[in-house]
């Protein structure tokens, strides 16, 4: 990545970009086949077969893919506390290193979805709270200084996943595991290959103060934060696209009561144009969408909102997919509205049948912006979406749609994904007891700790047009330039740094 500035940015607070996706056209209806499937479930005695969705995962006892430096750095363990609730695979077994840990794959070059399974429990009779640990590969820092039960804690969870998006130019993927202070463990390693230009794309983004501009490289790794299948259920991994993503619900992440209304189309058929491969996301994440209603009046001050905690310090890639089942909905000009991210909007107008060509055709944009921290600060901060009707276009509806919403951290110049731990939660909240995989983030212990931080606004200037690989999104632009605001993030929360 490169960002080069003339003008001095020290007030800016988020980066916006756009790049927009519309050619249409069918295509098979395909899964991707990933060439990597591999699962590791660590510490288990044996190669097993998960029940729920028949993957076979392999034992690292034994392995030819582990390496450490000195013999015993490592050893097996179950977790002490088991439950129903929780998946035997891989959660049942953990392996505990004490210095350096190496896991390495053969796979082919390319980019990779890489999984990483954590249980916090006691293991052989080691205290959770001692477990602190840094992974990296390549040239990446995964995790710095990583407490799972810290985390899962903050999220209000029993367990944890955590996806990295990493692009493998030779034929190795090593991932290290180095105790930072006690000790470490790891449930679970999954790889699995990945459609190539899916998010990680040689792309050069458009020109920030003209001086100013954003390569999104090959050499880019990027940390899903949230997936949602935003209006619908969960999509557990067997029903993605053959990449065994899990989209999560929105519902926890929505802010204050703006829940507007659902909907839901289960027969309508999803027509895949070129732009979006039908790898990019299940049909039923496009069958199923938020939206306000088709009352219009009523929706004028309206907007939808959700709430997202963020590392502050990187960029982040918003990736909001966009579909239009409703069979009133047919024609441009129906429903139109903007997408505010941290309560700024990049003015773009989005009209989903304009910009996908009909109903029943799914369409994604992609933003790219930065939450920056406040001097040494390093903590996480919330960061608001928002979908409100365009007035200005004077559509048929006051209305505003959304199908499903990602978002990833995008790795610092040299390497880093990590962010710093959670702050340790209140001993005293309640527990769901009803142990989840979402990423929950519970919006109530987040407020009850927070503390205020400071705004600043920056406007820069935003043109398009140069070295643009990618003609679609150059297209939409009416003329060469574009103002674009950035966004300001205040009211936000912020913690002390732990661990
Ligand atoms: C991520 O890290 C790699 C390797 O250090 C670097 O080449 C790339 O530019 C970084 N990406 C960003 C967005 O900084
Ligand atoms: C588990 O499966 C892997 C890959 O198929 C194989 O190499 C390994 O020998 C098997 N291990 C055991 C203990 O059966
Ligand atoms: C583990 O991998 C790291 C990074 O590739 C390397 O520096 C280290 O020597 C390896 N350690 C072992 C024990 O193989
Ligand atoms: C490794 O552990 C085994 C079994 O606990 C023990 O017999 C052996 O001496 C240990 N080796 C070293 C180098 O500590
Ligand atoms: C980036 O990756 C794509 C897909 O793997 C490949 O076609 C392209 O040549 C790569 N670009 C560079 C600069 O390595
Ligand atoms: C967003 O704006 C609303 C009012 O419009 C304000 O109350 C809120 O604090 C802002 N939130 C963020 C995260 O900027």
């Amino acid at each position: 990545m490169k960002i080069t500035q003339r003008n001095p940015l020290v007030t800016t607070h988020f980066y916006l970009f756009l790049i927009i996706h519309l050619t249409i056209s069918t295509t098979a209806d395909l899964l991707y086949i990933p060439s990597e499937n591999i699962l590791i479930n660590c510490g288990f005695p044996s190669n097993t077969t998960a029940s729920s969705n028949d993957r076979n995962w392999i034992t690292d006892i034994g392995s030819n893919f582990m390496f450490s430096a000195q013999p015993n750095t490592s050893t097996t363990s179950e977790a002490s506390k088991q439950s129903i609730s929780i998946p035997q695979i891989p959660y049942k077994t953990a392996r505990l290193f004490y210095s350096q840990l190496n896991y390495s794959f053969s796979v082919s070059p390319g980019p990779k979805f890489v999984r990483l399974y954590f249980y916090p429990d006691s293991y052989s009779g080691l205290n959770q709270s001692d477990a602190f640990f840094t992974v990296s590969s390549g040239q990446f820092t995964l995790l710095s200084n990583f407490s799972p039960s810290l985390t899962t804690d903050y999220l209000n969870q029993d367990y944890l996943i955590k996806e990295f998006c990493i692009n493998i130019e030779g034929h190795t993927l090593d991932i290290t595991f180095t105790p930072s202070h006690g000790y470490g463990f790891v449930n679970g390693i999954e790889i699995v290959s990945m459609p190539p230009n899916l998010y990680i794309r040689d792309e050069l983004l458009p020109f920030v103060g003209q001086l100013n501009w954003f390569e999104f490289d090959n050499y880019t790794a990027l940390e899903t934060v949230y997936r949602l299948n935003v209006g619908g259920n969960e999509i557990p991994p067997e029903n993605d696209t053959g990449i065994f993503r899990t989209w999560f619900q929105d519902s926890h992440y929505i802010f204050g009561g703006s829940y507007g209304e659902t909907s839901k189309k289960t027969e309508v058929g999803i027509h895949y144009p070129s732009t979006v491969p039908p790898y990019t996301a299940p049909e039923d994440l496009y069958r199923t969408a938020r939206v306000m209603s088709l009352d219009s009046e009523i929706n004028i001050h309206k907007q939808l909102t959700w709430s997202f905690s963020l590392d502050t310090g990187f960029f982040y890639l918003f990736r909001f997919h966009l579909c239009e089942t409703r069979d009133q909905i047919t024609k441009p000009n129906q429903i139109v509205f903007y997408i505010s991210i941290g309560n700024e909007t990049s003015g773009d107008r989005m009209d989903v049948i304009k910009r996908s060509g009909g109903n029943g055709v799914p369409v994604y944009v992609d933003y790219v912006g930065m939450v920056v921290a406040e001097g040494n600060y390093r903590g996480k901060q919330d960061l608001w979406i928002s979908l409100y009707p365009c007035i200005e276009a004077n559509p048929m509806y006051y209305d505003a749609i959304l199908n499903g919403l990602e978002i990833f951290k995008l790795n610092h110049t040299d390497g880093n994904l990590a962010g710093s731990n959670p702050p340790p939660t209140n001993p005293d909240r309640v527990h769901s007891g009803t142990p989840s995989r979402r990423l929950i983030l519970v919006v109530g212990s987040v407020v009850a700790g927070g503390a205020i931080a400071i705004c600043l606004v920056c406007f820069l200037i935003y043109r398009y047009g140069r070295s643009l690989k990618d003609k679609s999104w150059v297209s939409l632009a009416n003329n060469n330039r574009r103002y674009l605001s950035l966004v300001e993030i205040t009211n936000s929360r912020q913690y002390e740094q732990v661990g």
